[in-house]
């Protein structure tokens, strides 16, 4: 009996010791989760990290995982670039691999270490859920795209892996030039801006199969859609404010009325006269050419003033936006937390003298507490009523310490500025802007809770895109209203 549980135990330890370390014993991979600094998102990450610290002991895979929010909270962890230097100076020499992961990816390790494995970790190697555009948009600076040879760059919403070798090659390249090699000021579109940089060395994003919106055999990550939250939220709740201004109403105001207008039952259209037609108000501050700085400090002081709202989310009166879904998302996060949601842009945000951004077209959105702080006349003061108000925006809010917090459901632009591949997954909240585009049938597509049908005799113009419908079916399909 003794001498039986002596050679069990033995049994056990030589397994704890043999089981698993296949040929992981000499590779290291470095986790980098990229989180937000904002309550829920850091719950989520605690909960990623903790399933795989548990994932990797068993597999016993000599492993570091970071947290970004808790490691490196005030660089621009989600341009990559910050990261890479930090994790090359400290892993440069001791890792193989270098995992940046989304915040709402479900990792399953052993499939991850397989596809680690098809690659040779010595060489240059990029690997993502490749997607590429099929025309040029803005938010790519144009660039021109060859439908002959699409230039991949990875969905950001799973993040990216990188050999160890890369990693310290880019992050040499990008300190020995002094952080000069980005090609324009702005960030913009980081998964896409990073691939660029990646290509000046010579190196593509070589495309997985195994990073999965949905989950199915051989998936290593597979991204987790926001379930509904518990917090109690009305649509009332949010006091939706649309920027306008005389020269526009009759173009853009009936668009918004025929469409979202309607669901959003606390509103108001400012404006810079009154308008009976249409029911704008005016905050007292005259219309500028661009910038609006001094309209929308106004929208925040008089929301301030309003005490039955938990939420403001400023528009444009040419931004489309699911109030529907926005008020789920929105139950999602404390009304009582700092909390300035949308789509993070950034300027010179790898600087130390950049900052992150919440892009005004599609959607700036700020919990009630946070409105009565940057009400302060002190905190946040436009330099000039046509200083570009989200910027400005995003400035104050670095002055105040606070973060910006992304969604990917938040669109600056049209719906055929995304690959298609990026719209999958989760329904979108917000587009932006009624050029070239029909704006009510792009609402009816990607926006609205029912499936479109047009109507018949209608002026507006037919269905112009036939994959535009498809992919908007595969919204509808996954939406969950
Ligand atoms: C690990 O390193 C040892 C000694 O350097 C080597 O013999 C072995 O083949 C390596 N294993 C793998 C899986 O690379
Ligand atoms: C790698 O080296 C750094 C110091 O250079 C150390 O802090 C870190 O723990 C090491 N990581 C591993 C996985 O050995
Ligand atoms: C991996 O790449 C390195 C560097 O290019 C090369 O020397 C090595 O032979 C490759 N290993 C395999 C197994 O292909
Ligand atoms: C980064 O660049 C500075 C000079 O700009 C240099 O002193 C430093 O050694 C470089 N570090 C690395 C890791 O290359």
């Amino acid at each position: 009996m003794f001498t039986t549980n002596i050679i069990f135990i033995h049994f056990l330890v030589w397994v704890a010791i043999h089981c698993c370390d296949s040929a992981w014993s000499n590779g290291s991979v470095v986790f980098v989760i990229l989180d937000q600094e904002v309550t829920p998102h850091m719950e989520t990450a605690t909960h990623l990290a903790s399933h795989l610290t548990h994932q990797a002991n068993q597999l016993q895979l000599n492993h570091k995982i970071y947290i970004a929010s808790e490691e490196w909270p005030n660089v621009a962890a989600w341009t990559y670039i910050p990261v890479l230097e930090r994790v090359s100076s400290s892993h440069g020499d001791n890792s193989t691999w270098v995992v940046l992961l989304g915040e709402r990816v479900q990792v399953k390790l052993t499939a991850l270490l397989d596809v680690l494995q098809a690659h040779n970790s010595s060489q240059l190697i990029f690997l993502g859920r490749g997607v590429s555009d099929h025309q040029e948009t803005i938010i790519h600076h144009y660039q021109s795209v060859d439908p002959d040879n699409p230039f991949l760059y990875p969905d950001a919403r799973f993040g990216i892996v990188l050999s160890t070798p890369l990693v310290n090659r880019l992050a040499k390249m990008w300190n020995d030039s002094g952080g000069r090699k980005q090609q324009s000021e702005f960030n913009i579109d980081a998964a896409y801006e990073f691939s660029t940089l990646v290509w000046s060395v010579g190196v593509r994003l070589t495309h997985t199969s195994a990073f999965c919106i949905t989950d199915r055999p051989g998936c290593a990550l597979v991204y987790t859609k926001l379930t509904r939250c518990s917090n109690k939220l009305q649509t009332e709740d949010i006091h939706f404010a649309v920027k306008s201004c005389s020269h526009f109403h009759e173009e853009r105001l009936p668009i918004i009325q025929d469409t979202w207008l309607g669901d959003a039952t606390n509103h108001a259209i400012y404006s810079d006269v009154k308008d009976s037609r249409y029911g704008t108000v005016s905050l007292g501050v005259p219309n500028t050419e661009r910038g609006h700085c001094g309209k929308t400090l106004a929208i925040i002081r008089h929301a301030a003033q309003l005490s039955h709202i938990q939420w403001l989310a400023i528009v444009d009166d040419d931004t489309l936006i699911s109030v529907q879904r926005l008020t789920r998302l929105l139950s999602c996060y404390d009304p009582g937390e700092y909390v300035a949601l949308g789509e993070r842009y950034g300027f010179q945000a790898t600087t130390s003298h950049g900052y992150d951004y919440l892009t005004g077209g599609a959607g700036m959105v700020f919990s009630k507490v946070l409105v009565n702080r940057l009400a302060f006349p002190s905190v946040c003061k436009c330099p000039s009523d046509d200083t570009p108000d989200d910027m400005f925006l995003g400035i104050c809010l670095q002055r105040m310490g606070l973060p910006v917090i992304h969604s990917p459901t938040f669109h600056q632009a049209r719906p055929k500025d995304y690959p298609e591949a990026l719209l999958e997954g989760e329904a979108p909240i917000s587009f932006h802007k009624y050029w070239m585009m029909n704006p009510r049938e792009a609402y009816n597509l990607y926006l609205h809770t029912t499936p479109y049908s047009p109507q018949p005799g209608s002026d507006d113009q037919p269905v112009s895109d036939s994959s535009m419908a498809a992919n908007a079916q595969k919204i509808h399909n996954i939406d969950e209203l």
